[in-house]
């Protein structure tokens, strides 16, 4: 297994490019199974998560071809609408490809996606939207068994704005007869845009990003659009460096991002103290004139403070004189950094789903291991900060959703390598 080895503490300098977003090109790259004809994507991020995907799509009855930078997919023929349990077990979002295939097939066998580390991540708000619209479910195996001849549009009160059951709902309501109007949606510019790749190919949609989302279902099997699509930039890379640049009160601008999709961090950046300047399409994060300000949050659904980077605002919180509280209000087990960061000499507490963060004081290097992929970014946010070496062990929690991390940090001068065992 590869590791990361971080010589610190670094001082950080130069530009940084966001890759486009993980928790955008999943749901995109589902719907592709709606579509007939090729759908030609533009730098997709080279993220484990991605290709996994890629698989399954392709185990599916998919053609995908990688050409340079482009990944060309093709769901025309779709022969197997099946998900097996050894690619739902690695990516837990490959459960969004429910919805395409029972609105365009009638029918999808998917494996139930499991836990993970940040908590029990049930799919009760998927499935009972699916039933609502006529799908006959049942649970066999530890695997999901959907049919239906022909789902139908309704009214849907989502009881939590789920990301995932906004998507997968959005998805099985393309083919659904007449309107569906999913109500308490999702708002994350993710949403939006599956909303807009969808439109783009067709789909009568409206209101992808508010609380009221419209669709209209077609009769017809949509040909997809033809054009190259970049997908949006990851707001949580994008803030993940930006926090990098405030730990290590360097000079970085973090470029193709895109700042309105994360204003709420921004804002709170701003009134500790942080010297950020707010471009169209970047952030130039500069050394702070003022000592830094601990703080209190929530995290919640957007457009609040997201959960993806509550574990790097805990490591911020570390660099910062005095007590910061954090709570984690969407998974109930997301704190898996805070032990891993402790053994870097950081003073946390947990209280609930709180924790209290006494900053200030001295980080010391150490051996540290990865859990999930938000908490390995954290490891590797202390360790830029820390005194001395930190291996940062099994890397591959980061490569699922950080697009060539070490590289990125090497391009802004941090003292990191990748070493395999
Ligand atoms: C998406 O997960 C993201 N993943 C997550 O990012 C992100 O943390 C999460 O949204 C919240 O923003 C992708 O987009 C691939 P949810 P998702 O459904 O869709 C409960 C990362 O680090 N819930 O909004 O699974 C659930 O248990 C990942 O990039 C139900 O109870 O999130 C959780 O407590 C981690 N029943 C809360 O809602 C359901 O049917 C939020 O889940 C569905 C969800």
């Amino acid at each position: 297994m590869d590791k990361i080895i971080i010589n610190g503490p670094c001082k950080l300098k130069g530009s940084v490019q966001i890759s486009s977003s993980k928790n955008a090109c999943l749901p995109i790259l589902t719907s592709t199974l709606l579509f007939e004809g090729p759908i030609h994507f533009d730098s997709l991020p080279e993220l484990d998560d991605i290709e996994t995907l890629c698989q399954l799509l392709e185990t599916m009855g998919a053609k995908i071809i990688k050409k340079d930078n482009a990944t060309i997919i093709d769901a025309s023929k779709i022969n197997k609408p099946f998900a097996d349990y050894e690619l739902v077990r690695k990516m837990r979002a490959s459960i969004l490809v429910l919805g395409p295939l029972l609105g365009r097939f009638g029918k999808a066998e998917v494996s139930l996606p499991g836990g993970c580390a940040i908590g029990t991540r049930p799919i009760d708000i998927h499935l009972d939207g699916l039933t609502k619209m006529g799908a006959s479910i049942t649970i066999e195996q530890g695997y999901v068994k959907a049919t239906v001849n022909k789902l139908k549009g309704c009214q849907i009160h989502l009881p939590f704005p789920s990301v995932g059951a906004t998507e997968n709902l959005m998805m099985a309501a393309v083919y659904a007869e007449g309107e569906t109007v999913i109500t308490n949606s999702a708002m994350e510019p993710e949403i939006w845009a599956l909303g807009d790749f969808l439109q783009r190919n067709g789909v009568q949609i409206e209101g992808h990003g508010t609380s009221k989302i419209t669709i209209i279902g077609t009769k017809t099997t949509l040909t997809a659009d033809k054009k190259p699509l970049k997908v949006m930039s990851d707001r949580i890379e994008a803030l993940t460096y930006i926090i990098a640049g405030i730990m290590t009160n360097s000079e970085v601008l973090v470029e193709n991002c895109e700042p309105t999709h994360f204003t709420a961090v921004l804002d709170l950046l701003d009134s500790i103290g942080c010297y950020l300047i707010r471009n169209k399409n970047s952030v130039q994060v500069l050394p702070s004139k003022r000592t830094l300000k601990k703080f209190q949050l929530s995290t919640g659904p957007y457009p609040q403070i997201p959960t993806d980077v509550q574990a790097q605002l805990v490591a911020l919180a570390l660099v910062i004189k005095g007590e910061s509280q954090i709570t984690e209000t969407i998974f109930e087990n997301r704190f898996m950094h805070v032990p891993e960061l402790i053994r870097m000499g950081a003073s946390i507490t947990i209280k609930d789903n709180s924790v209290f963060i006494q900053g200030g004081g001295v980080l010391k290097g150490a051996p540290v291991m990865c859990t999930d992929l938000r908490a390995s970014a954290a490891l590797v946010l202390a360790a830029l900060c820390s005194e001395g070496t930190s291996t940062i062990n099994r890397v591959y929690h980061l490569d699922r959703g950080y697009d060539k991390m070490e590289e990125k940090l090497r391009g802004l001068q941090a003292n990191c390598k990748r070493v395999s065992e």
